[in-house]
């Protein structure tokens, strides 16, 4: 998952202020064994107090959740015998994609991360910090339901159960590429402690998939956006992470062409008046969340180049128009009509 990163085309208008930078370093290396979302707890964190390690995480209705689901409903809804929809032939060629693994070899990082870091300053520097902590959390958060489901799905369906298990591979590489960036500011999240202490939000499949296939699909517009923004507007490429996420949205991409496959096996779940009705709230909700998670990171999207509404804007109607011209059955019309 990466709905906590952005995004893919230029964007007609951009934010005027500039990256901020300095030489300033900071002390020594701290874990943060919370998703320290609150800007007082990155700050102290960035200065390497002791105390950042024992802050209490500052929840909110927008801060990356941790999702479980009903996983004897999710063996019924895969079990070939029960199921007659399921395509799997369509997903032997998505696990022969999946096993192909594009981006083995992408994440490596250079000396270019440290460097470009300790240049980053003031306020800009505790933005880009909590920036890289919501990042890393909704990626691990992508890869621990994965990887249950994959554990769970084994028996029943394994071909569904291995491919599960390689988005969860990517996902935690991606969680990974996020954590050693934290590093770069002296900082990382204890990720086994935050698997334990989290608390876990329950939805059932059929929202599972919904939010899911959003939550890639988006997910690769937003790192796609910004990949290209920066590529033409280079004055504002002040931390060397941006420069993976053309390969890196690919995966998103992948993951969401799956859950595409997946809700093309639940007609259930996409067909009548219910799942229509559903189906739309999942995308305003998605979209809502968006927006107000952007909207308070305003001097993150500014430090980078970009305008917030305009940035949200153009993934709302890139998603909405790429369900449209590239998909032609009822239930992504019915996302599409909302
Ligand atoms: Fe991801
Ligand atoms: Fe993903």
């Amino acid at each position: 998952m990466a709905t906590e990163m952005a995004l893919v085309k230029p964007i007609s208008k951009f934010g005027t202020s500039s990256p901020i930078f300095s030489n300033s370093r900071y002390g020594k290396f701290t874990t943060v064994r919370m998703s320290s979302t609150s800007q007082s707890t990155a700050k102290a964190a960035a200065k390497g107090g002791k105390k950042a390690a024992k802050t209490a995480i500052k929840e909110t209705l927008l801060t990356p959740r941790f999702y479980t689901t009903d996983f004897d409903e999710m063996e019924a809804l895969f079990n070939t015998e029960i199921n007659k929809n399921l395509n799997q032939s369509e997903f032997e060629a998505l696990l022969q994609e999946f096993k192909t693994d594009y981006n083995q070899t992408h994440f490596v990082r250079n000396k270019e991360f440290k460097e470009a870091a300790d240049k980053i300053d003031g306020p800009l520097r505790q933005i880009f910090v909590e920036f890289l902590e919501r990042s890393c959390t909704a990626e691990f958060s992508g890869f621990l339901l994965y990887k249950e489901l994959g554990r769970r799905l084994k028996k029943t369906n394994p071909v569904v159960a291995e491919i599960f298990s390689l988005m969860s591979r990517d996902e935690a590489r991606h969680a990974g590429f996020l954590n050693k960036g934290l590093s770069d500011f002296n900082l990382a999240l204890d990720l086994g402690f935050l698997t334990k202490a989290r608390k876990y939000t329950f939805f059932k499949p059929k929202f599972i998939f919904y939010a899911t296939y959003l939550s890639e699909k988006i997910g690769y517009w937003r790192y796609i956006t910004i990949y290209r923004h920066l590529k033409e507007n280079p004055e504002y490429q002040c931390y060397p992470i941006f420069k993976y996420f053309e390969n890196w949205c690919q995966d998103e991409n992948r993951h969401g062409d799956f859950f595409s496959a997946l809700l093309k096996a639940q007609p259930q779940f996409l067909n009548d008046w219910k799942a229509k009705l559903w189906s739309r709230f999942f995308c305003l909700s998605v979209y809502v969340t968006m927006y107000l998670n952007d909207c308070q990171r305003t001097a993150f999207y500014e430090g980078i180049g970009l305008d917030t509404k305009e940035f949200d804007m153009h993934v709302i109607i890139e998603v909405r128009f790429w369900f449209h011209c590239y998909s032609v059955r009822p239930w992504h019309i019915t996302f599409n009509e909302l």
